[in-house]
């Protein structure tokens, strides 16, 4: 079984993602880290997409899906991916049933995290990414041993240019309009579960590790 984590900018996706992973076996599957590796890495890609992340606006469909559909593609048979941040639009929804398909990777199962935008705001303010390895730390829930490095690696730690006030606006602007529509797709097929957003990550991973064990047992 698939699986998709969903929720607003900030919410504890990926911090979520990477508990899971670790757990489950799970390939983390980030469509905002590898648009992110490909800004860093000044490919032709990269360049054609900074603005747009950098504004919080969404990159095309078939940009993110095709990014999507190589990761899958290149994984090894049985692979069962954690998607992060993917799909946003309705047309992501279509084209990841396409990739699916294709791959024949099994079925999906979508957790929806849930968390007033007082707190979300207040952990993206708080947020700091390894450059080197991509560790999350947050000033006020998981800070560094040292300022500025990173615990993992050494790396330098910085904010991600898209966590400024106006942008994480524009980020949430579209998530409204654009991302709830997904919510609601998986919700019509009965495969989207709603997870409390509140407690320290390892609460939050208890609960929906419980809820996915629950329906494993149950039979998917
Ligand atoms: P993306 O990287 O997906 O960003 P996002 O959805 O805005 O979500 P974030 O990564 O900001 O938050 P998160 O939910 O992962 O939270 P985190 O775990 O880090 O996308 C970025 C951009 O890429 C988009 O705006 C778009 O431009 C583009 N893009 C990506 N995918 C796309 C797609 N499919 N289509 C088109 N464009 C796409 O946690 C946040 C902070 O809180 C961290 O510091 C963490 O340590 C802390 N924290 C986490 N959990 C807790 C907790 N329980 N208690 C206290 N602190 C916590
Ligand atoms: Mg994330």
């Amino acid at each position: 079984m698939n699986v998709i984590l969903y929720g607003p900018p900030g919410v504890g996706k990926g911090t979520q993602a990477v508990l899971l992973c670790q757990r489950r076996g799970y390939k983390h599957l980030s469509t905002g880290e590898l648009l992110r590796a490909a800004i860093r890495s000044y490919t032709p890609l990269g360049q054609q997409i900074k603005d747009i992340v950098r504004a919080g606006r969404l990159v095309s469909d078939e940009t993110v899906t095709e990014l999507v559909r190589s990761e899958v593609r290149s994984s090894p048979p049985l692979t069962q991916f954690l998607f992060d941040g993917y799909p946003r639009t309705l047309i992501q929804v279509d084209h990841l049933d396409a990739i699916l398909d294709e791959s024949q990777v099994g079925s999906l199962i979508a957790f929806a995290i849930f968390l007033d935008q007082e707190e979300i705001v207040r952990r993206l303010s708080g947020r700091y990414q390894c450059r080197e390895c991509g560790t999350v730390f947050n000033i006020y829930s998981k800070a560094p041993r040292r300022e500025d490095t990173c615990d993992e690696c050494g790396g330098v730690l910085a904010r991600r240019a898209d966590d400024v006030p106006e942008v994480i606006r524009e980020r949430m602007r579209v998530y409204q309009e654009l991302t709830s529509p997904v919510m609601e797709a998986y919700r019509s097929r009965g495969i989207l579960h709603e997870i409390e957003g509140v407690g320290t990550p390892q609460e939050i991973h208890e609960r929906i590790l419980g809820k996915l064990e629950s329906i494993e047992a149950a039979g998917g």
